[in-house]
Order: structure tokens, then sequence, then C-alpha cells
């Protein structure tokens, strides 16, 4: 796929929703260097640097982060604007000190078995694509549905009566989604998916979290687009997940076709984005600005649905940022719908349909997708996260939301 990242600037600048006359904040270009490059070292070899030297890329990145912000502080027309700015050095902050962790994490002594032709295949899907479709054998897809049915039908319950949060249509934790975390473990390691991700990432990576959900059409929170477009952009609800190091599984436990829940990606359109590292580690924390109910932006940016860019002055803080820094992850709303971008990003767009049992094991972070949105009928789907990490109850149920 060619590079987006102009059109990408253009559109915003093109977006009739996004035009505002205030110039954005200037930053000085050096310090971005500085602070993109000390971050791009520690992403390709930060578990090989010696403690000192990571160390001292920290301190690059924190203090360079904090020369950027500070410069952009000093731009302010408002209190509004300082609040913004301050929200997202704090995002910033706290999820730049994730990522380096991460990246600094020294790697275990491990081996993958590759020699099946199939594993080996996978495994360079996942390198070229950050994807690879698969089926779960008609006994597990069994197993899972009979775990599922009881659950399964209290969402159905609770849809035909009107109930259609997160919370009344889909559960992440308790006995049942033990079962199925066992399920998966089981079938996955046999399909060598566990053997797939550990040569993609390095590590040694398990099914630490999942949600059980149902979709059904009355669900329309997706299709919030931006108030006033004559239509919603091809790219709706397409994003990048927050997080880099946890990979995902959408697994299907009903039959999906277009209509019906099928899960999509636009293999490729991340690397095209050419996002600087700044610019991505913003795009990826932008959207919880003002979600908070205890932020001041929260009443003044009245989002929508927790969608950033039906905000009018969301929108104002956000064309704020120089086109350098300015990135939204969940950028399929943002898309102008007829323009280039929408046709280069549809053109890329794959879509996994196919009986239950079929499933995507991807990048969530690194793969542009979308997914779950019913026009008819319904969709029963396992959102399933990996990890090298055992994490608690309770911050698997925050991944597992986030991440959706
Ligand atoms: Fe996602």
């Amino acid at each position: 796929m060619q590079d987006i990242s102009t059109q990408m600037i253009s559109g915003y600048r093109a977006h009739p929703k996004f035009s505002f006359p205030a110039p954005s904040w200037e930053i000085p270009s050096d310090v971005l260097d500085t602070f993109n490059q000390a971050y791009s070292v520690i992403h390709a070899m930060g578990y090989k640097l010696t403690e000192k030297s990571f160390g001292a890329l920290r301190r690059s990145c924190s203090e360079s982060l904090a020369a950027i912000f500070s410069a952009m502080h000093a731009q302010c027309a408002d209190g509004h604007e300082t609040h913004f700015l301050n929200e997202l050095k704090g995002q910033c902050d706290r999820l730049l000190a994730e990522e380096l962790a991460w990246y600094g994490k020294k790697r275990p002594a491990m081996q993958v078995d590759l020699s099946p032709q199939a594993n080996r295949e996978n495994a360079l899907l996942l390198d070229a694509q950050r994807h690879y479709f698969g089926q779960l054998p008609k006994a597990a897809v069994d197993e899972l549905r009979a775990i599922a049915a009881e659950q399964v039908d209290i969402f159905r319950a609770n849809a035909a009566a009107g109930k259609l949060t997160r919370n009344d249509l889909s559960v992440n934790t308790g006995p049942v989604v033990a079962r199925i975390r066992a399920v998966l473990n089981r079938e996955f390691k046999a399909l060598g998916v566990m053997d797939a991700l550990g040569a993609y990432t390095g590590r040694k990576l398990k099914v630490v979290g999942l949600a059980l959900e149902l979709s059904v059409p009355q669900a329309t929170w997706w299709r919030n687009a931006i108030d006033g477009m004559e239509r919603p952009p091809d790219t709706l609800y397409a994003h990048l997940d927050e997080t880099v190091s946890c990979p995902k599984s959408i697994v299907y436990l009903t039959d999906v076709r277009p209509e019906n829940g099928a899960t999509s990606c636009y293999p490729k359109a991340y690397e095209a984005m050419r996002l600087s590292p700044l610019q991505e580690l913003i795009g990826r924390v932008v959207g919880y600005i003002g979600a908070n109910a205890n932020s001041p932006l929260h009443e003044y940016y009245a989002k929508n649905y927790h969608q950033s860019v039906n905000s009018e002055r969301f929108r104002r803080h956000f064309m704020r940022l120089p086109d350098a820094l300015r990135f939204n992850s969940h950028m399929g709303w943002d898309v102008v719908p007829g323009s280039e971008l929408e046709a280069a990003l549809a053109a890329q767009e794959m879509t996994m349909t196919g009986p239950a049992g079929t499933f995507i094991i991807f990048d969530g972070g690194r793969l542009f997708h979308r997914g779950g949105m019913v026009q008819q009928g319904e969709r029963v789907a396992l959102q399933v996260i990996f990890s090298d990490l055992t994490l608690p109850q309770r911050v698997l149920g925050k991944l597992t939301r986030m991440l959706a």
C-alpha cells in the first residue's frame, strides 16, 4: 500500500468538520527528532541495551516530551486548551512508560516449533501482514458453544428487553470465561498459534483474557458518525488498539457473513500511515481526553457515545496539534467520505467471513481493523487477548474493554 501520510494530513485540513481558524501549535523540530530517535532505539533494540544506556534513552524520551509539551503550553489560548495538553501529557507519560518497559524487558530463552508447514506459513504471514486466519476443529467449536450457551441466552434475553450496554451483552470474568480460556489455550497450542506468536513477538504467550460477546443490530453506537456529514465514511469504526504488547484473536462462535458482524482488517495500512513514534503515542491516547467524569473537559466536550470526534470542541483542540503530532488511532471515523484516503483504505480491506470456529490472530496495535458491526442477524464471538503475563482479572477486564 502506498504512503497515506500526506492524505491523512490534507484529509483533516479538507474535512469540513475539522476546519478551524486557529493555527496549529508550533514545536521545536530538533527536540521532536531527539524524542523519536531515542524511542526508536528502545523500540528496536531496548532488550539488548545495558541498564545505563536504556536509562539514558528513557530519560531523553521523557525530557524531550516535557519540552515539546511546554512549547505547546506557552501557545495556549485559554484554560480549556491547557487542560487538553495537561491530560494529553499525562496519558502520553503513562503509555510511554508502559511501552518502553515492554521493549526493554529481557526476553526469555525460547524456541518455537515451526516444523509443521502451517506453522511456518502462519509465522511468515504474521510477520509480513500482522495477521492470519484459521479455523478451530468442529469438536472444539461444539465444546465452546456448549460452555457459552447459557450465558449467550442471557445476552439474547437482555437484547430482546432493549438492554444493549457492553455489560448486558458481554462477559469477561467468571467461571464460563475461565473454561473457555482453558479450551482456547489447548486448541491454539495444538494449531501452532503459540509458536507463530512466539516467533512474531519473541515471547512466550498464552491466552490470558477474553470476552464472550453477543452483537446485535440494535446496538448502533459504532454508527455514530460525525454529525452533519451526508454519509459516514466506509472506514467507520476502523482503528488501532492501544496496546502494542498483547496480540489478539477474534473467534466466531456463530456463522458470520458480511452483514452480521464480520471482522475486517486493512493489511499494511498502519505501515502506510508512516507515523512517527510521538505521533503514534498521541494517537493511541488522545481519545481519553475528557472521557473521565472527573476531567475538567468532560462536560465541556459532552462527547456522544465516547466518540471524541463527535465533539466540535474536541476537534478544535485536536487540530491545534501540529501536523507532525496529529493522529487519532480511531481515525476510521475521521476519514472524509468520498476522499482518496477512503478509497485507498477501502481497497485494502479484507473481511473475515466463515462458519463458527473461524478466527483471526492479529497484532491489533499495528493492524488497522474493525468488527462486530451487525446490520441484521446476530454474532456470537470471543475477543481474545494473548500476553506473557498472568494479569489480575481486574486489569484484564479493563484491557478487554479497552481493546474492543
Ligand atoms: Fe480493536
